[in-house]
């Protein structure tokens, strides 16, 4: 006999639910600070996307509201007693199972979007809640936010099991119906199409697309310009400091460092790394002054309180270089690109961070293969 198909979902769930799979996927490879924009990108389009689905759980076709999901604590418990038992009636929508893992997704998601909002507030003073907590808050925020990431990454691969078993129970490929749309309509005649929605579908896509377009104007415009620039209170500057310090490096922000690092560079000051300073003591003074006011201690970035927190209470590290934090985030940078001729040294920070001189180190001003040509360096020395 002919199987008799008829269409369970409609065209906005099935684009929703891809591109749920899709921006879910994104926001987890795009890990890491180089690509938090994108990163956030994901997870703005995660969240819109969560928010659809929650108001076309009430004005979507018939398997797409939530009042069509069977979802009693009984019914789960007889359906599940049926699959153990080697199978139970097939449905065309959702099976209690199904609607209970897209409420945990649902929560686990929004909780996530939630925490990430937070973290980017907390940590990078960005965002909708920009400045509203501390730092402490962002990093608990932040920790949160990796734990329900792999909570609902857990949730998923019990989806996508849930979803093999079925489909092999019922010979169906349920994976391959959230494409088309169509299942198999047993017995044949009862079931009708859903309506088709199309225009909702071509709405939700053109949104998407014009959003993503939108976040990423910046980027594909090129230019150096950080897009996202420091919103932070302005952080000090001391021309002084430029003058004796920015001779042969950068003259780091004192925020890199805690205030007894700076008192013993200062001190040390004949014997800098090598190098004979030869400040006069009025000057060691006036830049002790400086440097020790706005130390990690006193000076509010997302780097200061990193760095600070990293190193162990009541050391003072000549090198920013060798703090935890800084050696952590830096780890994946192959030794050859520090040696680079366009970097040259892992102590010229603005060979890659475009406002290292103001101290902010933004996220969005990480410009590694324009403002370092490492791109170039690396392929140069493959060949
Ligand atoms: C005469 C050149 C010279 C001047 C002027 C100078 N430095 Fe340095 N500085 C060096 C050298 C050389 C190093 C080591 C670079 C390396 O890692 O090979 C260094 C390293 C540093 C580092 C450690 C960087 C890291 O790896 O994290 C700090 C911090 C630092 N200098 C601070 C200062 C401060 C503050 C002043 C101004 C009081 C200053 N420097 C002025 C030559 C200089
Ligand atoms: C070769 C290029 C390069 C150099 C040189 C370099 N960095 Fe970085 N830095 C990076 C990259 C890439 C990242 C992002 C790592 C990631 O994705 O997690 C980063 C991340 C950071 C962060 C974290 C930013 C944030 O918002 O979380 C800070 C702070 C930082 N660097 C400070 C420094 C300082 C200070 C120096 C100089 C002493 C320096 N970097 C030198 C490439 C560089």
């Amino acid at each position: 006999m002919q199987d008799h198909t008829v269409r369970v979902w409609d065209e906005p769930l099935r684009l929703f639910h891809w591109t749920l799979v899709a921006s879910f996927t994104a926001a987890w490879l795009w890990q890491g600070d180089r690509w938090l924009h994108l990163h956030l990108l994901a997870g703005w389009i995660f969240l819109a996307l969560l928010l659809f689905r929650m108001v076309w759980g009430f004005t979507g076709t018939r398997y797409a509201r939530f009042s069509a999901f069977t979802c009693g604590w009984r019914e789960a418990w007889l359906w599940l007693r049926e699959v153990t038992q080697g199978g139970g009636p097939r449905r065309l929508g959702h099976n209690p199972a199904g609607a209970w893992a897209i409420f945990a997704i649902f929560f686990l998601g929004l909780l996530l979007a939630v925490t990430g909002i937070v973290t980017q507030g907390g940590e990078e003073r960005h965002g909708p809640l920009a400045g509203l907590f501390g730092f402490a808050t962002g990093a608990g925020s932040h920790l949160l936010h990796e734990a329900l990431a792999w909570g609902l990454l857990a949730l998923l691969l019990l989806h996508v099991a849930g979803v093999v078993v079925e489909s092999l129970q019922h010979r169906e490929n349920l994976a391959l119906a959230m494409i088309t749309g169509r299942k198999r309509a047993v017995p044949a005649g009862l079931a009708l199409d859903v309506p088709r929605r199309r225009g909702v579908a071509m709405l939700l896509a053109v949104a998407l697309l014009l959003f993503i377009l939108f976040w990423l104007r910046g980027s594909l415009a090129g230019g150096d310009d950080p897009f996202l620039p420091f919103v932070g209170p302005e952080l000090p500057h001391d021309a002084a400091w430029q003058e004796e310090c920015g001779g042969c490096h950068l003259a780091y922000h004192p925020s890199l460092l805690p205030a007894a690092s700076w008192q013993r560079l200062l001190r040390e000051q004949e014997h800098h790394f090598g190098e004979d300073l030869a400040l006069d003591p009025d000057t060691v003074r006036r830049l002790q002054r400086y440097a020790v006011g706005h130390a990690a201690e006193t000076t509010p970035t997302e780097a200061s309180w990193k760095i600070l927190h990293s190193i162990p209470a009541g050391t003072s590290p000549l090198r920013i270089t060798e703090t935890p934090y800084w050696r952590r985030k830096h780890r994946e940078i192959e030794e050859a690109v520090f040696r680079s001729r366009q970097v040259n040294g892992r102590f010229n920070c603005d060979a890659c961070h475009l406002d290292a001189d103001a101290g902010s180190f933004e996220d969005g001003a990480m410009r590694l293969s324009r403002a370092a040509g490492l791109d170039d360096e690396r392929s140069g020395e493959r060949a």
